[in-house]
């Protein structure tokens, strides 16, 4: 490795802490000496980095430059891992912090306390775009031509739209019936060549990976450590909507787990860097029908400990899911995930932020998702979770009702359109809002309405 470059790749096992340049794709982005995660590092002494955040603040005035512009690159220096030339841009990030009481008062918090960050706003309607960005501009640093992704659908819908953006060829795995419709038409749509696996997501996160060793194609799953660091800067945008100020929690959906280890690294490395005063607490929020990471922290008591996770724990805990032949379901199928990948960096996280972990059932989700939309802009199942989640760490009184909380709102409202007809429709749930059959009769109308 040049151990002049501003950033590098380094594995997370620190018994390994093996470390590779940033030119290189690593197949499947596994360590080549002990298969553990990697992460990007950074020489910062080697990075002219802002004194104060609120100076990123300023490249929003310059609408003509297109990497001030984004979401993502406007804080570029905090994930300076490419030349400007490879950065690829197609508007994300112009996402908003909505500060919404209506949802505080459903979840039993004090007005002006509730904020929720809507990643729906993003160009494929989800946050992944913060990650492809990044992602794909170390692909196109190191001349990749070809990509691949294993996904329960936004994944694909963001990876596809980013691919023909930069003339990639896409290929993306979903697993048969798993995905909702909205994001499938949306890979389709974009050009992806679409194979859909007569199986799980796990299935096809396993398939996926074999298929990127075998064939050397440029894997964009959130093993890919450069996308995780485009999703830190949907932290930065969080603290630019609260003036530079730090909330007391961040509540994030957990699935892949590649969100909430994006969300730790990036507020150790703001605090390393005495941008930051102190870390907020962090709270991931599982479906109780995909709640590995709940099991293993609550339960089994696992813990990052240092780098020092206890394997036999998690492969235990693997052998039992396969024996029992179990495939997670929820009708939050963002998450529905039973072998998250970034387990151990979301383990860091915890330890970073001092975590939290929780499931929430899918009718609470379903409501929480049902008031998101009646009083916000709207989400989809799993981006509710987070609501779900908080409104159960507040009636056990873990988060106070006069704590500043932000919620991250993963995707849009049109992603999965049959959980919510159905939610109405089949008058399942406490805000239930199911549409009324009318005659064709202009009477009969008008005494429906009054
Ligand atoms: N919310 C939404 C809307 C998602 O699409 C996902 C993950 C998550 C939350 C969970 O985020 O994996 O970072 O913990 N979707 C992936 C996909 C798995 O393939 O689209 P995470």
């Amino acid at each position: 490795m040049n151990k002049t470059d501003a950033a590098y790749q380094k594995c997370i096992n620190p018994d390994c802490a093996a470390e590779f340049d940033c030119s290189s794709a690593i197949g499947g982005f596994k360590c080549p000496r002990c298969g553990e995660l990697l992460d990007i590092w950074y020489n910062w002494d080697k990075i002219h980095v802002p004194d104060k955040l609120s100076d990123f603040a300023k490249r929003w005035a310059n609408k003509k430059g297109p990497l001030d512009f984004s979401g993502v690159w406007r804080f570029r220096e905090l994930l300076n891992f490419c030349p400007d030339k490879y950065k690829v841009t197609i508007g994300e990030g112009q996402t908003i912090l909505q500060q919404n009481d209506a949802v505080a008062e459903y979840v039993d918090m004090q007005r002006g306390c509730l904020y929720l960050q809507y990643e729906g706003l993003n160009p494929s309607g989800s946050f992944k775009d913060n990650g492809m960005a990044a992602a794909f501009s170390h692909a196109k640093m190191v001349g990749a031509k070809s990509c691949i992704c294993a996904s329960t659908g936004n994944t694909s819908a963001s990876m596809a739209l980013y691919a023909h953006s930069c003339g990639l060829k896409s290929t993306v795995f979903i697993g048969s019936g798993r995905i909702a419709f909205g994001k499938l038409s949306q890979s389709m749509d974009y050009g992806a060549k679409t194979i859909q696996i007569r199986g799980d997501f796990d299935d096809c996160m396993r398939q996926v990976q074999n298929v990127c060793t075998k064939l050397g194609l440029y894997l964009l799953n959130s093993l890919n450590p450069f996308r995780l660091e485009g999703q830190k800067t949907i932290m930065y945008r969080i603290l630019e909507g609260l003036g530079w100020d730090v909330p007391d929690w961040i509540v994030v959906p957990g699935g892949n787990l590649g969100n909430s280890s994006a969300f730790g690294k990036a507020f150790l490395e703001l605090k390393q860097l005495n941008l930051i005063e102190q870390i907020p607490r962090m709270a991931v929020i599982n479906a109780t029908g995909a709640d590995t990471l709940t099991d293993l922290v609550n339960n089994k008591k696992l813990r990052w400990n240092n780098g020092k996770v206890n394997q036999a724990v998690i492969d235990d805990y693997y052998a039992d899911l396969t024996a029992l032949n179990f495939s997670p379901h929820t009708c939050a199928s963002a998450i529905e995930i039973s072998r998250p990948v970034n387990l151990k960096k979301c383990l860091r996280a915890i330890d970073i932020c001092d975590g939290v972990v929780r499931a929430v059932t899918d009718e609470q989700i379903c409501d929480a998702k049902a008031i998101v939309g009646k009083f916000g802009l709207g989400c989809e199942p799993a981006s509710a979770a987070s609501i779900a989640g908080l409104k159960h760490l507040r009636a056990e009184g873990i988060i106070g009702p006069d704590e500043r909380v932000a919620c991250v709102l993963t995707g849009h409202a049109l992603k999965d359109p049959n959980v919510t007809v159905n939610y109405h429709k089949q008058k399942q749930g406490q805000f239930s809002n199911p549409p009324t059959e009318a005659p064709n009769d202009l009477d009969e109308i008008i005494k429906i309405i009054s």
